[in-house]
């Protein structure tokens, strides 16, 4: 923790957050957004490709899609986002949740476009669900001032009348928390919440991020779950298919991978950054009795274009029933 006098609201803060997230991941967040700063986004990361440290590379996307005349056509598509339902069945869930409906908007990067958050506001508008999921990715950069993200995502969600949960990205800062928080967004740091319906429960479980930051605590988010009981993961990124299985998670729901956002004919990958397999990079996806789903992002990264790939809000459908 920062050296703060004891007895300040800021320490008191600060505190707080590292009571809900655990000390040892809250110490190595703050540490790591710290050197992120610092270094002035030179990650300490692994894998062969991680674009959003370098800037330089959306200079030639940018130049390839307006040399081929894709570009005009890539920045619609940034703005037509689309509904996908995905109904998922799970043995667990209690009857009287049978249709309950969870709306995922995940890497919105609000700060990346001024036109974006009326777009998102135009197609959430009219939906239907029970809560909203937020998986994390608020920030265009991954080590600039968070204000302008910050704000542009409450203004996004401010109408939005349902309970909204959060979590956060490799592109987010624990800065943005407070400020969202007294904006109604509960962010899960690695905690869950309990839903009831009746004398019957579904915990959802937020994870801090595990791509970048790996402050994730799986034993801390699920103390007190019961261990039979019908569990959501919430999770940046997928890469945490294997250990969200043998945590004995129901569902999991995750982003980051923006599904490749500017991909060949058909919606094949090229880009990503080799933390998962390719089978849970977009969509739909099983390991073992975990049933995933990892979302194309609702927003873009670096440049305001989708090829190939377009942007999604998801309304994920819980029913009853054997998988
Ligand atoms: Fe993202």
């Amino acid at each position: 923790m920062p050296h703060l006098t004891t007895g300040t609201p800021e320490h008191t803060a600060l505190q707080v957050l590292a009571e809900r997230m655990g000390a040892a991941e809250f110490a190595a967040r703050l540490q790591a957004e710290r050197r992120m700063r610092a270094r002035q986004g030179v990650g300490n990361s692994r894998g062969w490709f991680r674009f959003e440290h370098y800037w330089d590379f959306y200079g030639l996307i940018r130049s390839c899609l307006k040399l081929t005349g894709l570009w005009a056509r890539a920045h619609r598509n940034y703005f037509d986002i689309h509904v996908v339902r995905n109904e998922v069945v799970l043995a667990r869930l209690p009857a009287a949740f049978d249709g309950f409906t969870i709306l995922q908007l995940t890497d919105l990067h609000a700060d990346l476009h001024p036109d974006f958050s009326a777009a998102v506001r135009r197609v959430i508008a009219p939906l239907q669900y029970d809560v909203m999921a937020l998986t994390g990715d608020y920030r265009t950069c991954t080590f600039s001032d968070h204000l302008d993200a910050t704000e542009a995502t409450i203004e996004m969600l401010q109408a939005v009348d349902s309970p909204r949960y959060a979590i956060l990205g490799n592109h987010d800062s624990l800065a943005k928390v407070p400020s969202m928080e007294g904006a109604g967004i509960q962010f899960l740091l690695n905690e869950h919440v309990v839903l009831r319906r009746g004398d019957t429960a579904l915990y959802l479980v937020g994870i801090d991020d595990p791509n970048f930051y790996k402050s994730h605590n799986f034993e801390h988010a699920l103390r007190g779950v019961p261990a039979d009981a019908c569990k959501v993961l919430l999770s940046h990124s997928p890469e945490t298919y294997r250990a969200a299985q043998q945590f004995g998670f129901d569902f999991l729901m995750a982003g980051h991978t923006h599904g490749g956002q500017i991909c060949l004919p058909g919606g094949r990958v090229l880009m990503h950054d080799r933390s998962a397999p390719r089978h849970v990079l977009s969509g739909v996806w099983h390991e073992g009795p975990l049933q995933g789903y990892t979302s194309r992002g609702t927003g873009s990264s670096g440049l305001p274009v989708r090829l190939n790939c377009m942007p999604e809000v998801t309304l994920h459908v819980l029913r009853c029933g054997e998988a």
